[in-house]
């Protein structure tokens, strides 16, 4: 049993790690701001409410709740649009904060640094399935902070001797098989979430960003991976490194893409409804591809995806959405 320090964990991918940590046997700490988490997504776990830039906060986390084995650090702004407009606050928050608790993690003498990483380091990558020897080349202030925050770890444990793992997502997705967790990002940008509320009737429509790339039916490919699956190699992760075994950078990805049109048939599968779409020209900075080959975090430390099938996907999370709309008196589809 470890006692890990989860930042962010009353978000989206860190509520299910919360969970799935818990019933691997460990205590875990939640320190979020609730920017854009949800305290219920953490019923039943300890809360420090509060800014993982404070430092005086973050030692408040271990003096009343230390020692702290590691943390998983997922706290962080995530919209790429918001990024370009407000860098400041995206380096701000993702970079700076970021580095009052690895100074924390430091001085506290922690044995495992897991930290949520993206496929946006890559940029616009030549290789598909990209592998983590890629060139980092991110093409936005999100991924600039992500792929800057790699580096500083690289850095700090070089130093410090701080065991660190940074795993790069690639389209988190889906919600818990229990059907109590789920995606609830305000606003939403994620293909999936839209999708459902627009074949809900929820939302008007659907843009579809770009018919004319160079892919089969002309729409961007994506690797869709499950956030349990996500959950569970975070769990792999930190136990992993307080083991022992060596980290760095790791692709989390099925190694399998679907292209926007697949997926918008796979939710019209599963509602039985049509999602009214619009088709709507390319965004900036949309690859056309992006496939993970995640064959090193598989070797390292023996990890498959075991819930990212795409109908499974689709169906846990249209179980989960039509759970909240009717909680939240708005009525099930
Ligand atoms: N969702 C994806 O597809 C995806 C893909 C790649 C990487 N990521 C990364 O994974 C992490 C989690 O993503 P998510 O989708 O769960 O996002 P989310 O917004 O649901 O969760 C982030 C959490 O961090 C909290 N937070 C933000 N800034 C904070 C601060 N300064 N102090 C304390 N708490 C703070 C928020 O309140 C929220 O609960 C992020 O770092 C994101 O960049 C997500």
């Amino acid at each position: 049993m470890a006692r890990l320090l989860v930042s962010g964990g009353a978000g989206y991918i860190g509520s299910h790690t919360c969970r799935a940590l818990t019933e691997a046997g460990h205590q875990v700490v939640v320190l979020d701001d609730l920017s854009a988490g949800h305290a219920v997504a953490v019923n039943g776990l300890t809360l420090v409410e509060g800014d993982v830039g404070d430092a005086g906060t973050v030692e408040e986390v271990w003096r009343y709740h230390g020692p702290i084995d590691g943390v998983v650090h997922f706290a962080g702004f995530i919209e790429v649009g918001r990024s370009i407009s407000e860098p400041l606050a995206f380096y701000d928050n993702n970079l700076l904060a970021a580095s009052v608790l690895l100074e924390a993690a430091v001085n506290h003498k922690v044995r495992a640094f897991v930290f949520s990483s993206t496929a946006a380091v890559y940029g616009t990558p030549e290789v598909q399935p990209i592998p983590e020897d890629a060139p980092i080349a991110p093409i936005n202030p999100y991924g600039r902070s992500k792929a800057m925050l790699e580096a500083i770890l690289a850095d700090v444990d070089a130093a410090h001797g701080l065991p660190w793992a940074a795993l790069r997502y690639f389209n988190a997705c889906g919600a818990h098989p229990d059907g109590d967790l789920g995606e609830n990002h305000e606003p939403e940008t994620h293909l999936i979430p839209l999708a459902l509320a627009a074949a809900a009737g929820r939302l008007p429509k659907l843009d579809l960003y770009g018919t004319d790339y160079p892919t089969p039916d002309g729409t961007c490919v994506r690797d869709y991976i499950h956030v349990q699956d996500l959950a569970l190699a975070h769990v792999l992760a930190v136990e992993g490194l307080l083991g022992g075994r060596s980290g760095g950078p790791f692709n989390l990805g099925t190694g399998r893409g679907y292209s926007n049109r697949e997926v918008l048939e796979a939710v019209e599968r599963v509602v039985g409804r049509p999602v009214p779409v619009v088709e709507a020209s390319r965004r900036d900075g949309d690859p056309a591809v992006l496939v993970a080959d995640s064959s090193r975090f598989t070797a390292e430390f023996g990890w498959e995806p075991r819930f990212s099938d795409l109908d499974t996907i689709i169906e846990s999370a249209w179980r989960w959405h039509q759970r909240t709309w009717n909680v939240m008196g708005l009525g099930g589809y």
